[in-house]
């Protein structure tokens, strides 16, 4: 997967300095932008993958369209918990205010907002990323996204993020580190009206969860393990759940193993 850093048309000094920035740390070419079009640099140097830091943060171009920072259903899930209603994720870790979050597949962090949310102040969530282009997007907006209530924004930047595998990283956890183990693997049939995902899914790491990862999240896990999955989905029988949550019309189910003792 060829990538190239590059930077929007006219770029200010700093906007320059973090595209240089972000190719050191993801040690990947920086090319000046000059005057060139995304369709002429894609031509000249032979990918479809552009990192392009523009004053609104980075953007990736993927064949399936371009990957940025946005809060995707994070804003109106929260609405919905302040307004009393239930939101399926949370429910599903039964999250409580104070409580820990690990999410080992952080994505464009959706979730884990909804769960800075609910876990609050006195909360923590860590996020781990397998991809650097999708965590270093992430992690900009995570830091720097300002469209929002303030409480939305508090909970964005609560979130930390980590470029790692979650398997090396749970691996090096000790037990009990975290209240809640949380997976949202890429799902081996993508719903199709999930147009969100379309860009993402050609810079996710899209291997399966395996029983092994499963297995050391129970073992950092002090509460519950809880994996989504599309509904009715195979993966889920790989996995010894304790419990099956999610609504009776969603295209999405949340398996849980709660740790006991
Ligand atoms: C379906 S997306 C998660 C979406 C996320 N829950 C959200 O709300 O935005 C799955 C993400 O997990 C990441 N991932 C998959 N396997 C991983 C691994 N072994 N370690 C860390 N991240 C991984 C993928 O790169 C992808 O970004």
């Amino acid at each position: 997967m060829k990538v190239i850093v590059t930077t929007a048309l006219r770029p200010s000094a700093k906007i320059m300095a973090m595209a240089q920035n972000l190719a050191a740390i993801l040690q990947i070419p920086y090319v000046v932008r000059e005057n060139h079009s995304i369709p002429m640099l894609k031509e000249i140097y032979k990918t479809d993958l552009l990192l392009i830091i523009t004053q609104r943060g980075p953007v990736v171009t993927t064949p399936g369209g371009n990957f940025f920072f946005h809060l995707s259903m994070a804003q109106l899930r929260i609405k919905n918990i302040i307004n009393g209603k239930h939101d399926h994720m949370a429910a599903a870790m039964d999250l409580k205010p104070g409580m820990s979050v690990l999410d080992c597949t952080l994505g464009l962090a959706t979730d884990a907002i909804v769960a800075s949310f609910v876990a609050g102040t006195t909360g923590y969530v860590k996020g781990i990323e397998n991809s650097p282009l999708i965590s270093a997007v992430t992690r900009y907006g995570l830091q720097n996204f300002a469209d929002a209530d303030s409480d939305i924004i508090q909970s964005l930047r609560r979130v930390e993020v980590e470029t790692a595998d979650y398997l090396k990283y749970l691996n090096n956890l000790s037990t009990d580190s975290f209240d809640i183990v949380y997976f949202d693997p890429m799902f081996r049939r993508p719903i199709q009206s999930s147009s969100n995902v379309k860009p993402l899914r050609y810079l996710a790491d899209d291997r399966p969860l395996l029983p092994e990862a499963v297995a050391e999240a129970c073992r950092v896990a002090k509460r519950r393990v809880v994996i989504k999955e599309a509904h009715n989905s195979a993966e889920f029988r790989k996995f010894p759940l304790t419990a099956l949550q999610g609504g009776k019309y969603s295209s999405i189910h949340y398996g849980i193993i709660e740790i006991s003792g």
